[in-house]
């Protein structure tokens, strides 16, 4: 069977890809701070691996890592993420705007959206590179792209996820070397409680269409930057 690590599987689209993912017969190891009932249910299947750590503290990613039993990793999906404080669905782009600038409020966003998924996918590169053909996702944001940014603000979430990008476009070039597709994925505006309820991507869609799109990844593709549609997102 093969195996996948999700970080942020206890709700959102990495419960909806840990859940996925399982109906197809994958052994699933679940990366999280704490669990959650709908996670805990999904653990009957059987091949569910639970792992509690903080995402963010390198000493604990690397027993996290050390506790994943499979020699082999066929995907590593960095889903956990933040966009800080606040609210976008509340807030919209009067959100992280010019003039609200608040450090530790930017070291917590970049902690877990930009740190974690290159300390943990460095952690499993080896068991990655083991895998038939190793695949690195991060769910990244069109609102990390610099060309498609028209309207400004959310200056900590943007500059995380264009930070994100440039790792995962690096991640191409070198894991691509020893075998292992490095991409970055936008998963859509998705209905969760990051996008809120007017978001227009039912979660259940967007976890579908970044695993067909995971699926479909050749070597050429290492370095993209792909919506959850197969759409080639501009940087
Ligand atoms: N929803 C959208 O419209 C949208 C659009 C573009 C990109 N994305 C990206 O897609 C990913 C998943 O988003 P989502 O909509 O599923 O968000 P969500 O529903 O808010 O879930 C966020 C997930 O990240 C985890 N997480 C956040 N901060 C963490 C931390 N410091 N340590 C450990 N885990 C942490 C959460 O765990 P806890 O329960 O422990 O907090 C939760 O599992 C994120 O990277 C997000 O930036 C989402």
């Amino acid at each position: 069977m093969p195996v996948a690590v999700i970080t942020g599987a206890n709700r959102g689209i990495g419960l909806e890809l840990t859940r996925q993912y399982l109906e197809e017969g994958w052994t699933v190891y679940a990366l999280i701070r704490s669990s959650s009932a709908a996670l805990d249910e999904l653990a009957g299947g059987g091949s569910l691996e639970l792992i509690n750590c903080d995402l963010t503290d390198d000493g604990q990613l690397k027993k996290a890592a050390a506790q994943i039993a499979a020699p082999a990793v066929d995907l590593l999906l960095n889903c956990a993420g933040t966009m800080g404080h606040g609210s976008f669905e509340e807030q919209g782009l009067k959100f992280q705007s010019f003039g609200s600038f608040d450090r530790e409020e930017w070291r917590r966003v970049f902690d877990i959206n930009v740190f974690t998924p290159q300390s943990l996918t460095e952690l499993l590169a080896d068991r990655l590179a083991a895998a038939e053909r190793g695949v690195v996702a991060t769910l990244t944001s069109m609102l990390g792209s610099n060309q498609l940014n028209t309207a400004g603000s959310l200056y900590g979430y943007r500059a995380s996820k264009a930070a994100v990008n440039s790792i995962m476009k690096s991640m191409g070039i070198d894991l691509g070397k020893r075998g292992v597709i490095a991409v970055a994925l936008h998963p859509g505006w998705v209905r969760t409680d990051m996008g809120g309820k007017h978001a227009d991507v039912e979660v259940v869609d967007s976890a579908a269409g970044l695993r067909k799109v995971v699926a479909g990844l050749t070597a050429d593709d290492a370095g993209a930057f792909v919506a959850y549609d197969g759409t080639r997102m501009p940087w």
